[in-house]
């Protein structure tokens, strides 16, 4: 993982998903260890393909609100430590472009075309579920070129003309995920128990499960939370309390 310096705390934290649950063991308090590895056996037995998905968004939604608060500080002319948001980039570049939208256009974007080619009956469902596939494809796309640019203009910002230009696509960014995830919250994912078998659905989880372990040697959701959240402190976001309205 690249993202982190190697001095950071963080990496004790991947170095006990490296090591696994004897190495945690040792540093972990038993009470917390039991309620660890007994949430984690539930998880290993329940994999739900939706819920899964969800959760990934929630990282995703936790870079966007990382972006706001950029785009808060550009607008208020006030500073911003420019590495935090390259870190928050390579989130979305390895968490959700990577990993989560790989297996949405390999895993679930397919079975609706496939659900379409088949459907006769419900043509007019099958049909509106295929215009969106289209669009959410499409808007993958979109991202990873925001993305570049987001990246290549953290690089080199030196003048108040890349701060502008970065608030830009950082907005742009914001504008459509927000959107997008909602609708693949509310529309997509409750239509996949609609499209496909109870079995299917089972197997998928099951398959969703092996590629999460065999692309991070574990719970890539635990090791990204965590990044996340050691970002949302160091921009002093992470105070839960600071949003509700006095
Ligand atoms: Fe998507
Ligand atoms: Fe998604």
């Amino acid at each position: 993982m690249q993202i982190i310096p190697s001095h950071h705390p963080l990496h004790r934290r991947s170095f006990l998903h490296a090591t696994g649950k004897f190495a945690a063991a040792a540093v972990l308090p038993t009470k917390l260890l039991a309620q660890k590895t007994t949430g984690q056996e539930k998880h290993e037995q329940n994999y739900d393909v939706s819920t899964g998905l969800m959760r990934e968004h929630g990282i995703l939604k936790r870079v966007l609100l990382i972006y706001a608060e950029v785009i808060r500080r550009i607008d208020a002319k006030e500073d911003f430590p420019p590495q935090t948001v390259i870190d928050s980039a390579e989130i979305v570049r390895k968490y959700i472009e990577d990993y989560h939208q790989k297996l949405e256009e390999e895993h679930i974007f397919p079975l609706f075309r496939k659900y379409y080619r088949r459907q006769d009956v419900l043509r007019l469902y099958a049909q509106k579920l295929l215009d969106l596939v289209d669009v959410l494809c499409e808007q993958h796309q979109a991202g990873r070129r925001l993305t570049d640019r987001i990246v290549s203009t953290l690089q080199s910002l030196k003048t108040a003309d890349d701060r502008q230009n970065l608030a830009q696509d950082l907005r742009a960014f914001i504008r459509m995920y927000t959107p997008h995830e909602a609708r693949e919250d509310t529309v997509l994912f409750p239509a996949l128990p609609v499209i496909i078998s109870r079995q299917e659905y089972h197997a998928l989880g099951e398959k969703f499960k092996e590629i999460e372990h065999k692309t991070f040697g574990g719970e890539g959701f635990d090791i990204y939370l965590d990044y996340v959240t050691a970002f949302e402190k160091r921009l002093g976001i992470y105070d839960l309390k600071q949003f509700t309205p006095k």
